[in-house]
């Protein structure tokens, strides 16, 4: 099979790491090439060309679009630009990996799916949790019924970060937790209540504590914040017979019961690796017509995109507030593999 060819936008903090993971993968597997890396920084792509070597480096996208050689693209630009950079690629029928969260506002993140169906493109998100091997045991835990009745799931997505000017704690550390609850539950909450502020001066939120009320009674609190000193990516869930506990970072899941305390242990995946290598079998698949679930589908950034909304209106109004149901309604009720699942002709 022909390796997909694929580039990077934005090659800041995250645009490297993916730089670095997509160059292994191609390495050792031999599945994807990487074509372009480009960044509206020189200074960006000089320490680019210091670290990987000589690359097809640019400083702008455009070309890009009309360039058959790239099939799918990487986004890794700011948050402000992923709407921008991701529907120009879907209009260019490329494939597109977007990372979190899929765009600012969520009539733009519907855009996305919407385009992307139009164009019959993947659209992923860089929901990279969903690759999480601790994760994935705990949801096979939660679904076993191991726990018992759930009665409620907590969060805790802190660490510290100086003033930060154009971004705020709920855009940047939600989708994650947010996403990891519909990956658990398989729902996604009905309503949110959200308090957040900032402390040090900017205008930005550093702090957010948000209660999001899923079906049955099942809630969800999860705090984010730049202002702790400890970094925690912890997830508790407490139900009626035991409660799981796992530490997303080194993916250790511990099953507290009244009679005992074990370890369950998992083999930690490489989360970003795992996420590269699902897209581009995403991309095999769809260009070959097959049948394949996109585990980190547009529609569940779409779903994701909603939430981070409904918590902001929650702040602004100082009320619990009602998630407003998407466009197209299956995007918030489908379990999230069938959301992924689609099959385009060639
Ligand atoms: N999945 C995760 O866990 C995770 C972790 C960190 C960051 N991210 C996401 O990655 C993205 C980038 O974050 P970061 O921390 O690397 O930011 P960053 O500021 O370090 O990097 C962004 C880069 O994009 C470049 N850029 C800006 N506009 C551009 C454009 N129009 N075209 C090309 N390049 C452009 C900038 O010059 C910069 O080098 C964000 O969306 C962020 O949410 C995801």
């Amino acid at each position: 099979m022909m390796p997909v060819n694929m580039s990077v936008i934005g090659a800041g903090y995250w645009g490297k790491k993916v730089i670095r993971e997509i160059l292994n993968v191609s390495r050792t597997t031999g599945r994807v090439n990487l074509c372009s890396v480009i960044d509206n920084s020189p200074s960006m792509l000089e320490q680019c060309l210091r670290e990987f070597g000589p690359l097809d480096y640019r400083l702008s996208y455009q070309g890009l679009l009309s360039d058959s050689t790239t099939s799918a693209v990487h986004i890794c630009s700011p948050n402000s630009t992923h709407f921008e950079v991701a529907s120009n690629f879907l209009r260019s029928k490329k494939h597109v990996l977007v990372e979190k969260p899929l765009a600012l506002r969520s009539r733009e993140a519907e855009e996305l799916v919407r385009l992307a169906a139009a164009k019959r493109r993947v659209l992923a998100v860089g929901h990279v949790h969903r690759f999480n091997n601790g994760l994935n045991e705990l949801r096979r835990i939660v679904q076993s019924g191991i726990l018992g009745d759930i009665y409620y799931l907590r969060l805790q997505w802190t660490g510290y970060l100086p003033p930060q000017k154009d971004r705020d704690v709920i855009t940047d550390l939600g989708p994650h937790p947010f996403d990891i609850c519909n990956n658990i539950l398989g729902t996604w909450p009905t309503k949110i209540s959200c308090r957040a502020r900032g402390y040090r001066g900017g205008a930005c939120d550093e702090v957010a504590f948000i209660t999001a009320e899923h079906i049955d009674g099942v809630n969800a609190n999860i705090e984010l914040s730049w202002l702790d000193s400890e970094k925690h990516r912890d997830v508790t869930v407490v139900g009626s017979d035991a409660v799981a506990r796992l530490d997303c970072l080194d993916q250790k899941l511990v099953l507290q019961r009244s009679e005992k305390t074990e370890t369950i242990s998992t083999v930690p995946s490489n989360t970003l690796q795992e996420e590269i290598i699902h897209f581009v079998r995403c991309v095999e698949n769809n260009s070959a017509s097959e049948p394949y679930s996109n585990l980190s589908d547009g529609g569940i950034g779409a779903g994701v995109v909603r939430l981070l909304e409904a918590s902001k209106r929650s702040m602004l109004e100082e009320r619990t507030v009602q998630v407003r149901p998407s466009a197209s309604e299956e995007l918030v009720a489908g379990e999230p593999a069938q959301i992924g699942f689609r099959k385009f002709p060639s």
